[in-house]
């Protein structure tokens, strides 16, 4: 609601032009004491400027007639303390979310602007890791805020497909492998060639200059290289998608690494041009810097790099997409790359660089130690998630053993239940993974968010709600509170878009979900006099809830 906006306004009628409304809304704090009203306004500048005391100033800005959004103002050492109405607050407020819907807390700052993500990004022939899927699920929550803050943005899949690791699977693949058994379990099995290659190549070093051979073949076109490759692509890609199908996410393009072969000379030409290459114990390199190592293009033998295809990447990406910001969901080890990235393109002279921003994470931890997607040989995400969802079914069963939908559900809250853990706490952070944790039902959990959300569909569904709000209609005291957390939204999404963190999200949902079962354990909302504008405020914490719940990647069922 735009309570700061009408205070504004008014402030700016009583004072005159002297002031400007920007000049006065920065000021306008919000009280840390109930006592002290909702809004305060400090009147220690004015009194600067105009020579008086602030609290002669405060009592002349109290004085006028209030919009009818405020109850009263007082004066009280040096600041102006409004009061809202809360009843034709929290009326307006209920409106206008049951008006807009899902478009409540929508932003428009975004309109026009376009904001490229690099997400996931897992590497073909190896297991999608706990460090993917943390990029994917962060990446694609902030893609969501983005949206609701009037951004386009285009999801990139950057598919780790290109390097010399391809040579040595091919050769192994050749010497070991079984078209069948990579059938069966292409991940699992592609990685137990490239493990066994390493330990091989340990004995016979000649396998060294074999993979090498292979690499240059693909590099070279080869068709028998050709065909392994895009077939060691196919099903690895056929197996992340099962992944990002349980998780329910999706991406507008899988361009990854070997998309930019063909256009990395141009990179390297456009580097020589400029004069930025230089020459290091053969290899070609940019200097970006007394602080940091240079940045490698190219290998001794003339063999391309990751940041090679990095640099030819964002360029294409700005030609492309023309972004106005791109940002990079990637861990925390790779952020002295980006840093070389993006010195040299500022060194090319493209000052868009600026607009780059690798936007890091934290590691997912078990027992306190890094978690590894290899344990033993080959625990995979989606025996993971599968796990989640097995569990979630039997909490569920448990819990309402008349559930029709148990399947469904049981995905919509398993998954929800990892990404949530994953987007409680700041991104920064590392994360300890604890299946039963996350499925609890009660704590700070994705169940718990989405069995308060179904709780609510009871309700709404038991007392028959019309989607209205009654003509006359009070609101209580008791609700004071849920009305001033939804009231918090539009801020919550704003603040989550601005600092990168959907944990903003998270902890808002958790809040409204608390201060909800809360008022319900209080108040009879069923079959009571005010059971009609009781809904109409249920209506609109489901509809917030929902909402929250999506902008972090998960659904919410109807029933649980
Ligand atoms: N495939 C890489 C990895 O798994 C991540 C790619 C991140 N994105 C990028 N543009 N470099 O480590």
């Amino acid at each position: 609601m735009n309570e700061k906006k009408e205070f504004t306004a008014y402030l700016h009628s009583q004072i005159g032009n002297d002031f400007n409304t920007e000049q006065i809304e920065v000021l306008i704090e919000k009280p840390k004491q109930l006592h002290q009203g909702d809004l305060a306004f400090p009147c220690f500048q004015l009194a600067k400027v105009y020579k008086t005391s602030p609290s002669e100033i405060a009592n002349r800005l109290s004085a006028g007639t209030l919009p009818e959004l405020f109850e009263k103002a007082e004066a009280a050492g040096g600041y102006v303390n409004v009061f809202l109405n809360k009843k034709s607050f929290a009326s307006q407020l209920i409106l206008k979310i049951l008006k807009e819907k899902e478009n409540y807390g929508s932003q428009f700052f975004g309109k026009g602007k376009t904001i490229v993500f690099d997400l996931s990004s897992p590497n073909i022939a190896k297991p999608f890791s706990m460090g993917h899927l943390r990029s994917t699920v962060i990446g694609s929550s902030l893609a969501a805020i983005s949206e609701k803050c009037g951004y386009e943005t285009v999801k990139i899949n950057y598919i780790g497909d290109w390097g010399t690791q391809f040579g040595k699977l091919i050769a192994a693949y050749l010497k070991w492998g079984s078209e069948e058994k990579v059938k069966e379990n292409p991940i699992p099995e592609l990685t137990a060639l490239y493990v066994r290659f390493h330990e091989e190549s340990e004995k016979d070093p000649s396998l060294i200059d074999e993979g090498r051979k292979w690499f240059k073949q693909l590099e070279d076109g080869d068709p028998q290289a050709t065909e392994l490759w895009v077939w060691f692509k196919d099903v690895s890609i056929k197996a992340f998608q099962k992944i990002y199908h349980l998780l329910g996410v999706g991406f507008d393009s899988y361009n990854g690494e070997a998309f930019f072969n063909d256009k990395m000379e141009d990179t390297v030409k456009k580097l020589k041009e400029k004069n930025l290459l230089e020459q290091s114990e053969g290899a070609q390199i940019v200097n970006v810097g007394e602080d940091i190592p240079p940045c490698l293009i190219k290998k001794t033998d003339g063999a391309t790099l990751y940041a090679t295809r990095d640099l030819t990447a964002a360029i294409y990406r700005k030609e492309t997409y023309d972004f106005d910001q791109a940002f990079y969901i990637v861990g925390h080890e790779q952020s002295l790359h980006f840093e070389q990235v993006k010195r040299v393109l500022n060194k090319m002279g493209y000052k868009w660089a600026i607009d780059m921003h690798h936007v890091p994470f934290g590691l997912i931890l078990q027992n306190g130690k890094k978690m590894s997607t290899r344990k033993g040989r080959t625990v995979l995400l989606e025996s993971v998630l599968m796990d989640a969802i097995h569990l979630a079914e039997n909490n569920i069963i448990e819990k309402n053993p008349s559930l029709l939908e148990v399947n469904e559900v049981a995905r919509q809250v398993g998954v929800g239940a990892v990404i949530f853990h994953d987007l409680k706490n700041e991104k920064g952070n590392d994360v300890e993974f604890s299946l039963e944790q996350m499925l609890k039902f009660e704590g700070d959990t994705g169940p718990y968010v989405q069995y308060t959300a179904a709780r609510i569909q009871t309700l709404l569904d038991k007392g028959n709600f019309n989607g209205q709000l009654p003509d006359v209609c009070s609101i209580e005291e008791e609700s004071w509170e849920l009305i001033s957390v939804l009231n918090e939204f539009p801020s919550a999404v704003q603040n989550a878009f601005v600092r990168k963190e959907p944990s903003i999200i998270s902890k808002y949902v958790l809040k409204l979900s608390h201060r909800f079962n809360h008022y319900y354990g209080s108040v009879k909302i069923l079959n009571s006099s005010q059971t009609p504008e009781r809904l109409a405020l249920c209506t609109s914490i489901l509809l917030v809830l929902k909402e929250g719940l999506r902008l972090l990647g998960i659904q919410t069922p109807e029933r649980m």
